[in-house]
């Protein structure tokens, strides 16, 4: 297997199972130290456990700009430093119905917080260590929901996400950071079991033009190469990864 993380660190937000955890594992298993950065404690001290050696549980809430700092600075005392972040981490799994006219309004501050802050708050505590060591990389999770119009507040704050994403990557251009998001599509995690009900999933694959669901491991590879410098002269981009859902020209 190519090594393209060794001596390289990476954080990964929202890392306690579904496609985030697909991340870490495989980021680590290409020589990275890994950082479990994750709400659901037990969640992400069991993946960090299970992958021993260079990971880290650090508990993070990433709608708390001081929670995201202080996850870098353990980030940083374990490892040395951070050379890369993946914005996974959302409120998607026990999302609430987040309809535009009808979503109680402190759930909408707090989901907004997470899902489109969120990646704000990490990337900015992460910055100065990337900074230091020359430069970094970082992935935003988005969702082809920013393009649907279809899902309320969650595909708002994904399409808000997918603005951040071009915005960082300018504003962090010149300090040797690059900054992309991937789209997926659906993608089959218990979050996703529990968010569509099982009675759409054939109308949902048939729209695919790929007629499959996608799976965590779908991800990995689009994720790593944009990671890596492999996609040294990509940033600003939004890399669908939906087996054909939305068709683009
Ligand atoms: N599964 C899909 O079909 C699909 C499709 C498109 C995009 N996505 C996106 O992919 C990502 C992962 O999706 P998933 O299916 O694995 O769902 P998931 O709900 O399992 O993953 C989200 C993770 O983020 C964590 N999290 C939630 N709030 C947090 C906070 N404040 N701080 C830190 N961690 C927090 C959760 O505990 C969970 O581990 C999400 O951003 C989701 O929007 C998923």
């Amino acid at each position: 297997m190519t090594q393209r993380f060794t001596d390289r660190v990476a954080v990964v937000t929202g890392a306690g199972g579904g496609i985030g955890e697909a991340y870490a594992r495989a980021l680590h298993a290409e020589g990275a130290s890994v950082v479990i950065a994750e709400l659901n404690k037990e969640a992400g001290a069991a993946v960090a456990a299970d992958l021993g050696e260079r990971a880290l549980f650090v508990h993070t809430d990433v709608g708390d700009l001081g929670s995201c700092k202080a996850m870098a600075d353990a980030a940083t005392e374990a490892f040395g430093g951070i050379d890369h972040l993946v914005n996974n981490a959302a409120i998607f799994g026990d999302m609430e119905g987040v309809g535009i006219t009808t979503a109680d309004p402190s759930y909408v501050e707090t989901f907004m917080r997470v899902n489109v802050l969120g990646a704000t708050y990490c990337t900015r505590a992460v910055v100065p260590s990337m900074r230091e060591r020359g430069g970094g990389s970082i992935v935003n999770q988005s969702s082809t929901a920013a393009w649907m119009s279809l899902s309320g507040f969650y595909g708002v704050a994904k399409a808000a996400l997918n603005s951040v994403t071009v915005c960082l990557a300018q504003e962090l251009g010149g300090q040797h950071i690059r900054v992309n998001a991937i789209a997926p599509g659906p993608t089959d995690t218990p979050a996703m079991q529990k968010q569509v009900p099982a009675e759409f999933h054939d109308m949902l694959v048939q729209g695919l033009a790929l007629k499959r669901m996608g799976t965590p491991d779908d991800h990995v590879g689009p994720v790593l190469f944009l990671l890596s410098d492999e996609a040294a002269w990509m940033t600003g981009h939004i890399l669908a990864v939906d087996g054909g859902q939305i068709p683009r020209i």
